[in-house]
């Protein structure tokens, strides 16, 4: 049994192991309708629990429907409803679902959540997202570019904008998979030293680099994500956006990166904000394909935690 804690914490074999499984799977459903079984059931009898403390579209759809086409059966449950939102711990609370289902995928605030129920779990948990990462997406987004692109390795990929969840998780996929990485950001929004760190430890690259158009300068992939995540307040919002204008992603910027660079954003995107429609839209940007491989990265990545 393997828990899908971050991807630091899973090896680089199996990372490899669980995307050529992911590709695998997709070219294996050959364009049938999306709420078609797949040939191989390897969840059949298996029930997997969706929790969510937070919003969410891709998440949700994408994990619901990767359990059924394998077969599975889901349940997806909001915090909220849970007695865990009102003072049931969390330990208690993941000791009483391994004796129900067979996989939990956890979407939280605080990681400490996470982290606890994997601890107390006698099954398997993933992380759906946390205020610090955010793994599955950064794993969907490596089968996206190598699937557009190419091996990833050796790769300069530039981060414009927060250096939130979903920078930390490409971080932690620097170090894994072998790309450079340019952060381009104001400084009160760099990402932890120790996301910087670990990539650093691991002998890559990666640049602090406050020009943005330096930054993209030669990138061969730009990435970019909101600029108030759902854990940032609200009354943060104006201060931030003042912050991050010289951030966005837009076609000068673009101009920047190599001709042949990928744009990726995990969505939900705020259109002329962090990026505009223009890139969002036109002939670099990935987005979409992203959002589709959240479904067959994360198909993988649970039959990597169950062993089937
Ligand atoms: N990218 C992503 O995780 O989207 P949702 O918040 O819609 O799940
Ligand atoms: N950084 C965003 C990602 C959403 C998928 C957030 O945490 O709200």
């Amino acid at each position: 049994m393997n828990h899908f804690l971050d991807i630091h914490k899973t090896d680089a074999t199996a990372l490899r192991t669980i995307l050529d499984s992911a590709a695998a799977m997709k070219s294996a459903r050959n364009g049938r309708p999306r709420g078609a079984a797949d040939d191989e059931q390897p969840l059949k009898g298996q029930m997997v629990a969706l929790i969510f403390e937070k919003p969410s579209t891709r998440t949700r759809v994408s994990f619901d429907v990767g359990v059924r086409q394998m077969g599975g059966e889901t349940m997806v449950l909001s915090g909220s409803d849970m007695q865990l939102g009102h003072g049931e711990t969390i330990a208690d609370t993941a000791r009483v679902l391994s004796r129900y289902v067979d996989l939990i995928m956890i979407r939280t605030f605080d990681e400490s959540v996470l982290i606890e129920m994997a601890e107390y779990a006698s099954i398997p948990v993933i992380n759906g997202l946390t205020d610090r990462t955010h793994p599955c997406q950064i794993m969907a987004d490596i089968q996206t570019y190598e699937e557009h692109r190419g091996p990833i390795k050796g790769k300069k990929v530039v981060w414009c904008g927060d250096g939130n969840n979903v920078c930390a998780s490409f971080l932690h996929a620097a170090g894994q998979f072998g790309f450079d990485m340019v952060f381009t950001g104001p400084a009160q929004l760099d990402p932890e030293d120790e996301f910087v760190g670990l990539a650093r430890k691991a002998g890559v690259s990666v640049t602090i680099e406050r020009d943005a158009e330096k930054a993209v300068d030669g990138a061969d992939l730009v990435v970019t994500d909101t600029w108030v995540s759902m854990h940032d307040s609200q009354s943060s919002k104006e201060r931030r956006h003042n912050m991050l204008r010289p951030y966005q992603v837009n076609d000068a910027l673009m101009a920047h990166a190599k001709p042949d660079a990928l744009f990726m954003h995990c969505l939900p995107a705020h259109r002329e904000e962090e990026v505009t429609s223009s890139v969002m839209d036109g002939p670099n940007s990935v987005i979409f394909d992203e959002a589709e491989n959240r479904l067959h990265a994360q198909k993988a990545i649970m039959r990597w935690c169950l062993g089937v």
